[in-house]
């Protein structure tokens, strides 16, 4: 594989540990002013540097991204249909590959619709837009769009969708959760992230994050269950503990109300020093620090990961690695420093970024 192609790749997916977090706020090409993506500007700011790469339309990212900000650019190229028209499966392609470098895109997304009246049209696409970005070293995720029948898609069929795409020559395909979704990862060759769908309650979102992770996906690339959270900051830490890091559902939520300000009432510490004397003697004393002694304040609340790696001897894997830094220009992403589980790809088969 060319080297820009793989260095492309790991910049979407982590080579530290093979997982990705993408936030997805394309929708507006299709559904137009989504809840909670009105101004995209504002949503889209506070988000962009906790998560790996942005999947974003090329108007939203010109008017609405700043080019300084270097997040990764997983750029939409496919549209042409509305939630209000008659065929949601009729889309062509809609930027073309020349205009995606200018736009220094790290990778394609367009979406095939499979058994679809348009299915035709989108698979050749697909495989049409791989042999163009391929010449440019481009990666391309294809989304496996279920349209308005997303209820009825199961893993036979997902598995059936996924398997199309990654023929075509798609790099990573983007699907849906579903029941049996092992099925799914084990009959696709490459890596599959999974789109988190309608708004459902935070906890339910991060079970979905973490079941699919366990079944074999390598990350989500998420939007609603992110930008429409109460919290939408705090929702992308947690969501970012389960993918790069170790938390499982319930501590993944813990987090959640822990960053979201709600007290954890099943961890009695967490309201330090009430019978302590000593509390607020300091109120008019700026420079003391009142709660030296006070070991259970709000430890690390803000930053999940830290740290989690100090008794874990596997856990440097980039050191003979230069390139497997893929964030370099990622301001604040820092994203390997964190993650424990830094084994990258013992047991990811999928994976097949290294021809
Ligand atoms: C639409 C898309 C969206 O990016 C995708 O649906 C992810 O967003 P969400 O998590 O809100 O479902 O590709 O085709």
């Amino acid at each position: 594989m060319d080297w820009g192609l793989k260095n492309r790749i790991a910049r979407i997916i982590s080579p530290a540990d093979n997982k990705a977090l993408m936030l997805a706020v394309d929708h507006g090409y299709f559904l137009g002013p989504t809840e909670k993506l009105e101004d995209l500007e504002k949503t889209i700011a506070p988000l962009a540097k906790h998560c790996d790469s942005l999947m974003i339309t090329r108007g939203a990212l010109r008017s609405s991204v700043n080019p300084d900000y270097p997040v990764p650019i997983v750029l939409r190229v496919s549209g042409g249909t509305s939630i209000i028209g008659e065929d949601l499966s009729q889309e062509d392609i809609t930027v073309s590959v020349k205009d995606a470098i200018r736009l220094n895109a790290t990778a394609l997304a367009m979406s095939v619709f499979v058994g679809s009246k348009y299915e035709y049209q989108t698979i050749v696409n697909l495989g049409k837009l791989v042999s163009e970005a391929e010449e440019y070293g481009i990666p391309v995720l294809a989304v496996t769009a279920v349209g308005k029948e997303i209820g009825t898609k199961d893993a036979r069929y997902l598995s059936l969708a996924c398997r199309v795409a990654a023929e075509q020559g798609a790099h990573i395909v983007k699907t849906y959760y579903c029941e049996n979704f092992e099925k799914v990862v084990k009959s696709c060759p490459v890596p599959i992230i999974i789109a988190g769908g309608k708004k459902i309650p935070e906890k339910d979102a991060l079970k979905l994050t973490y079941d699919a992770l366990k079944a074999g996906a390598v990350g989500v690339d998420m939007g609603r269950n992110i930008w429409q959270s109460e919290n939408p900051v705090a929702m992308i830490k947690a969501v970012n503990s389960i993918v790069h890091g170790t938390n499982n559902v319930e501590q993944a939520f813990t987090l959640y109300k822990q960053l979201s300000g709600k007290p954890n009432n099943n961890k009695p510490n967490q309201k330090p020093n009430n019978n302590k004397p000593n509390q607020k003697p300091n109120n008019n004393k700026p420079n003391q620090k009142p709660n030296n002694n006070k070991p259970n304040q709000k430890p690390n609340n803000n930053k999940p990961n830290q740290k989690p790696n100090n008794n874990k001897p596997n856990q440097k894997p980039n050191n003979n690695k230069p390139n497997q830094k893929p964030n370099n220009n990622k301001p604040n992403q820092k994203p390997n420093n964190n993650k424990p589980n830094q084994k990258p790809n013992n047991n990811k088969p999928k994976n097949n970024f290294k021809n």
